[in-house]
């Protein structure tokens, strides 16, 4: 194999990470952008959560509304939890829910 092939090989494996790790999961968005005040179960078991009386995300109270219901809070905010809208995709926001209804499960 010849060195430019090696390295056109090399720099579409850096592209290909790059875009990766751009395009993270709703699993990883949550851990990075919602765990700190829901904690990473959802139950809101966080200092800031407990400070900010956060609903329990996998209970019935939570679960029962629709899933434009919780894609508005998230992309809106509601009381103290921060609007989303211009840091996630409508594609992410939906995503986020489906990832909170898998929390309802356990
Ligand atoms: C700074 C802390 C904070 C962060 C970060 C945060 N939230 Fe919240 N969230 C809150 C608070 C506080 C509430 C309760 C709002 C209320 O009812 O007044 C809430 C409410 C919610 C609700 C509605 C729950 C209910 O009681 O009906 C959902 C769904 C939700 N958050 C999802 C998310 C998602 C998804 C993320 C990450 C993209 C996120 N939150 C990030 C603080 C936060």
């Amino acid at each position: 194999m010849n060195r430019k092939l090696l390295s056109i090989m090399t720099l579409a494996l850096l592209v290909a990470s790059v875009s990766f790790a751009a395009a993270p999961g709703a699993a990883d968005t949550y851990k990075s952008k919602c765990a700190t005040c829901h904690g990473p179960d959802g139950k809101g078991a966080t200092a800031i959560g407990k400070s900010m009386k956060i609903r329990d995300l996998s209970s019935a109270e939570v679960q029962k509304q629709s899933d434009a219901d919780l894609e508005k809070i998230i992309s809106d905010g509601k009381g103290k939890m921060p609007a989303y809208k211009t840091k996630l995709s409508v594609a992410d926001v939906s995503s986020l829910v489906a990832f909170i209804r898998g929390l309802a499960k356990h």
